[in-house]
Parts: C-alpha cells; structure tokens; sequence
C-alpha cells in the first residue's frame, strides 16, 4: 500500500504542476496583458464543473536545445470536455504561459485525440486560440502536427459545427486552422491573425504597418471577414461563442434544440408596412423588419460589420432555429457584390450542413455594376452563392419585400432554383431591370425620334412601372405562391415551416460537387 501512497501523492504533486501552467511569473503576465489564462477561460465557456480533461500529464518529446530539460505537464495546450447549456462539446485551450502556447508535436496529437472523439460521438469542438505558432525548436515536426489538425478540421467540415476564439496571437499557417472551421470570434485589442507580420512585411514591401490594423478585430470583422463576431474582451469573446452553440445542432444528423421564446406564432406584424418607405427609389433599413418577424430578441447577426449590403443570421421562429438572408437596401441600395456573395454563399451552405432553414428578404437591384467587381470576378463570386441555394436541401422560404431583379433575383432563393415557398409584398417589383433602365433599352429608337424626348420616356416609364413594378405577373406565372400582407408575415413563415418541418430533398448522388471556389 506504501507503493500506491507515494504514486498518489506523485499524482498530486504532478496535477497541481500542471494546473499552474507555465508558473506564477507568467500567469501574471498574461493578466497584465489584459488575457485570462487557458484554464480560467474554460472555466467560463464551460458550464459550472463540467469540464473533464485529457492528456494533463502529456509532456513534449523534444531534446534539441536543451528542452530535454524544460518541460511542463499538459505541454501548452489544455484538452477535454465539457457542456455548454447542458449539451456536451469538446474544447482545447492554447496555454500562452507555456513556450508562448507554441505547437509541438505531443501538443498537436493532444487536439487530435479530442477532434476524433468528437467526430466518432457527433459533438462540436471549440478551439481557443492563445500561439506563437510553431514551436520553433520542433522545426518539421511542429509543421506536421498543424498539418495533422487542418485535415481534420476539413474532414469535420459540415459534420461536426467547428468554432475558434481567436484570443491572443495567430500567425503564419496557424491562421489555418481557425479559417477552415465555421465560425471565428476574434477579441478586441488583444487578438490577431495573420500570415506574414509586420516585421516580415516592412522586409518585403517596406509597408509599416501596426499589428492591429494588419491582424487585430476591427480589420478581420470589417476589411477581410475573415473573422465572423467580435468579443470586447476574453470574457465576451467565451459568451458569444456560449451564445452561437446554442443556434446550432450537435452535429449534421441532428436539428438544434428547440427553445420556447413565448412569442405569439399568430402575432400580426403590421409594422413592416410603415418601415417601407412609400418611395420605391428611397432606402430603408431591413433590420427592423427582421426582428419583428422572428421571435423576439432572438436575432443574432453574423458578420455584422462587413458586407453591410447583405445582412445574415440567426433566429428563432416560434422557438426552432432559422437562418436569415437579407439584402439591405441601407447600403449600397442592396446591390450584391463580390463580398456580400461569399458572405451570404458561405452561410447558406453552413445553415444546409446543419439542417436549419433558410428564409431569405429579397430587395435586391442586381449585382453591383462597375470595373472593380468585374475585374475581381463577381462573376465567379456570384456564383457561389447561387451554387449555395440552389444545391441547399433545408426548407427554404423567401419574402419579396420589394425589387428583386435581373439575376439577383434567380439567385435570391427564387422559385426556379427550389424556393419551398416564395411569397411578395404587394410591394414587390420582379423584372429583368428597373423601369428606367429597360425603357432606355427597349425604345431607344422611339426615343430619339420623338419630338419631345423626355416626355415620351416619363411616359414609357409608367407603362413600365405599371406594367412590372408589382407582383402580379410572377404570380400568374406562379414563381410565387402568394401574395401575403405585411401584418400576415410571421404567421405564414411560421406555417410553412411548420409544413416543411419533414422535408426530405436528395441531391443527386456524387463524389462532391465543385462549387466555383
Ligand atoms: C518557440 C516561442 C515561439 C515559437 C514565442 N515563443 N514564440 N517558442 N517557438 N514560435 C516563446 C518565447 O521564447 C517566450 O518564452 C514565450 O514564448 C513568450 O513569448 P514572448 O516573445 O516573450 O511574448 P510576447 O512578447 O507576448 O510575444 C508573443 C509573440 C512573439 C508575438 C507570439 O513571441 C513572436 O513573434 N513569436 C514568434 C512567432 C512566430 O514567428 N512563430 C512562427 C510563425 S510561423 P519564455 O521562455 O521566454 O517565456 C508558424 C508556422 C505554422 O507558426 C505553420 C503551419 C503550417
């Protein structure tokens, strides 16, 4: 029994080392800057006692110089499980007290083990991301450890929902990892991401530039998206990731949970009228007709700071999860472009992974006309998000609230592309292009022989607009399904989901399709 007693106490002595990281010195230093520790991050993500780990005693393998002789247990990286609102989730979380939370191999095989698992059992894994990036004294055997954890993200791609906090550094290929799981929270001021830093840029292009505006929050949740939500610090960054879990299934097979919100499913919703303004050419904003459609309070808005011309999101509708896609008339008169295409492309094929259905605003003039889209290829980047509806399976409800024209129309989740149901406003206008533009085509020859031109185009117009300016020939034509009023929106949505909750669409068999990337 001796025997035992001496390994139990080993035990203490060595889980008590690994509680503490990288030692008091360096915890304070973490705090200084503004960071908790990967532990004390847990502590908030995880729900109360919750958390079980793995590998605490793992050490690094490594004998080059000289770290045969510095080792700590758990080696920069804590992993396990735990629950989020009660539903199991497996984590890791970057230790920046040991070795600057760098990479090595026992540290990648560590995440490796929690990412199978996950997939095996059907759970969602969420990565807090605290690195220096390869551990340098490693060379290629740090390079394959990264390589070990791209593949399985990929491979857990559209299986298993992936989240990454960004909470401190992310550089060089290590922003990989994070950029292929689905969703990135970044943290203000103490967070960044890129592949080359500023050191390495000043070398090359002799750019100045400071890690902040190259990597930090703002530039990745406004300039890049690459980032999808912004926390104001750890604290945050750990709630809306708790928040995020719960809009999602536990994995691909599953729907997310339902949540009762108390939310009259007949509630009328007449405000929208009085939110649209009686001009057709005058904007508006599409926000404030989302959240009185969806349940109350549940709209959670994703990458809500970049490609402001498209808005995405979760909701509820009369407590299960939907996802939202709407133009924004508010900026650049809801034209879609290059970025508000693989924003919004993006989000439908997550929403279609997991099961969630898709309900779609249209007002939408085209895409944005202009040398810079064409010469970034809109083309291809449109592309992407019609590929996304039209390969999407989940119900798919779409609201024409206003324009819906030319090809952004078919994009929009229309009828043609498998829309469930299609519905418009009485205000809806669906044409090939705006009255003024297609007057100016059809009777050019009429306009310039007419004797008094502008009188002759005002009057065209009107016919135009009295002719295509109204839902009335997509209806006929049965590209919608009905006409609803404003007051009338929340409770159709509401029924058609209801009506489509069994839906079962197969596309055709295949090894993958190939979406233009
Ligand atoms: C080994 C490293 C390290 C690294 C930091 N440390 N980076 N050890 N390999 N890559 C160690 C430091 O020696 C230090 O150890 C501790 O971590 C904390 O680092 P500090 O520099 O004191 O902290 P700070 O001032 O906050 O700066 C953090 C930092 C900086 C910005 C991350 O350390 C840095 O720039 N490191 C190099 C980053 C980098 O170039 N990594 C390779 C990127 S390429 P002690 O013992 O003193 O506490 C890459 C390729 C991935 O990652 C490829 C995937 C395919």
């Amino acid at each position: 029994m001796e025997r035992y007693k001496k390994i139990i106490e080993e035990l203490k002595k060595r889980n008590e080392l690994a509680l503490k990281g990288g030692g008091e010195e360096r915890i304070q230093k973490q705090h200084e800057a503004g960071k908790l520790t990967a532990r004390e991050r847990l502590d908030i993500l995880l729900d109360r006692d919750s958390f079980c780990e793995v590998d605490r005693l793992r050490v690094h393998d490594c004998v080059d110089f000289g770290m045969d002789k510095k080792k700590f247990y758990g080696d920069a990286v804590v992993t396990g499980f735990g629950k989020i609102d009660g539903r199991n989730v497996a984590v890791f979380s970057q230790d920046f007290t040991v070795f600057g939370g760098t990479l090595s191999k026992v540290f990648a095989e560590k995440v490796c083990k929690i990412m199978d698992l996950a997939m095996k059992v059907g759970i969602p894994i969420i990565g807090l991301n605290d690195s220096g990036g390869a551990r340098i004294q490693e060379g290629v055997a740090s390079l394959g450890g990264y390589a070990e954890i791209f593949l399985r993200n990929t491979l857990a791609s559209g299986v298993i929902p992936q989240i990454s906090v960004i909470m401190g550094p992310c550089a060089g290929g290590a922003v990989y990892s994070p950029a292929l799981t689905d969703f990135i929270i970044m943290t203000e001021k103490t967070s960044f991401m890129f592949i080359t830093g500023p050191e390495v840029i000043k070398a090359v292009t002799r750019e100045e530039v400071t890690m902040e505006k190259l990597g930090g929050a703002d530039t990745h949740c406004q300039i890049s998206g690459v980032a999808h939500f912004k926390g104001k610090d750890d604290k945050d960054s750990l709630m809306i990731a708790r928040k995020l879990l719960s809009y999602l299934p536990l994995n691909y097979k599953e729907k997310p949970p339902k949540i009762e919100t108390n939310d009259d499913p007949k509630r009328k919703t007449p405000e929208i009228k009085e939110m649209l303004p009686s001009d057709p050419r005058k904007s508006y904003d599409m926000l404030p007709i989302i959240e009185t459609v969806v349940d109350k309070g549940t709209f959670f808005e994703v990458q809500k700071d970049w490609a402001k011309n498209i808005i995405i999101g979760f909701a509820r509708m009369n407590g299960e999860v939907v996802g939202i896609v709407a133009n924004q008339p508010k900026y650049l008169a809801g034209c879609l472009d290059i970025n508000a295409s693989i924003k919004a492309g993006r989000f439908v094929r997550f929403l279609d992974c997991f099961n969630i259905p898709i309900i779609t605003f249209v007002d939408v003039p085209g895409f944005l006309p202009g040398t810079a889209q064409e010469y970034g290829g809109i083309i291809r980047h449109g592309a992407k998000l019609l590929y996304a509806y039209c390969e999407a399976t989940v119900p798919k409800i779409t609201i024409i609230v206003r324009k819906a024209y030319g090809g952004a129309y078919d994009v929009m989740s229309s009828k043609h592309i498998r829309g469930d149901f299609n519905f418009a406003y009485p205000t809806a206008e669906i044409a090939v292009m705006g009255a003024e533009g297609a007057v100016n085509i059809i009777f050019k020859k009429e306009i310039e022989a007419a004797e008094n031109k502008e009188e002759l185009r005002k009057k065209l117009i009107e016919e135009y607009e009295e002719k295509f300016n109204n839902p009335f020939k997509a209806a006929e034509l049965g590209y919608i399904d009905e006409v609803i009023m404003f007051e009338d929106t929340r409770e159709k949505i509401i029924w058609a989901l209801e009506l489509l909750k069994n839906k079962r669409l197969k596309n055709p068999k295949k090894k993958h399709g190939n979406i233009p990337l």
